[in-house]
């Protein structure tokens, strides 16, 4: 049997890990495998590049350098862990993939002239997620939630303009991919939208 795909998207602070957590949870206990994995990261080549990307430290990164180690990582990923487990019948579940690529480096930093959709389909060898979820709120809640209780790193220091353009991101997205984007209110309680999120879910799922 093939296994599911299924990604979490939004801006900093949506909750996304959380619900990751918690529908990994809710479909271990209907009997399903599941495989919990983030980007950048979920392999110790694409951990390693995360740790450049997020060093605040970098700050001479330009913004070509950063949109190419996010699909670098992206390509190490798929090709070792999120394309096996889905052949292997997994359910996986990942925390971010590459609409936070179009969202971030796209709509954020503005950059011109790059087909983010070819782009993507090199990195990825032509995956694309069954279902991508993408909370939303207001930037300002998700930006105080994400840094209340760390430093933020080199992303989340960015200017609220930056955040705003992003979150327009995944919101133009969402607009131009319907039947894949499915967008949930978070800011809710983590309970209710955990409830939201399983209900989109689950018909997928068992079909
Ligand atoms: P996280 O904080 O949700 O783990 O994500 C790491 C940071 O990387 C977050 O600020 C969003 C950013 N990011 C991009 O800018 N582009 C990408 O393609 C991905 C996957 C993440």
């Amino acid at each position: 049997m093939k296994g599911v795909f299924i990604t979490f998207e939004g801006i900093e602070g949506c909750g996304k890990s959380t619900q990751t957590h918690l529908l990994s949870r809710h479909l271990e206990a209907e009997g399903h495998d599941v495989v919990v994995t983030r980007e950048p990261g979920g392999t110790p080549i694409a951990e390693a590049v995360r740790e450049i990307l997020l060093d605040p430290a970098n700050e001479a990164m330009t913004p070509l350098t950063e949109l190419l180690l996010y699909e670098a990582a992206r390509a190490q990923h798929v090709h070792e862990l999120i394309r096996p487990a889905i052949e292997a019948g997994s359910v996986v579940l990942c925390d971010r993939f590459f609409d936070s690529t179009t969202a971030y480096q796209g709509a954020g930093r503005r950059l011109p002239d790059i087909d983010f959709e070819r782009l993507h389909a090199l990195a990825t060898g032509g995956l694309s997620p069954d279902m991508t979820i993408f909370l939303d709120l207001p930037v300002d809640v998700g930006l105080k939630r994400a840094t209340d209780f760390s430093a933020p790193d080199r992303i989340e220091g960015e200017a609220i303009e930056f955040h705003e353009r992003v979150r327009r991101g995944f919101l133009d997205l969402a607009e131009r991919h319907p039947e894949r984007i499915k967008s949930l209110d978070a800011t809710g309680k983590p309970e209710d939208i955990a409830i939201a999120v399983s209900a989109l879910v689950d018909p997928l799922v068992e079909s």
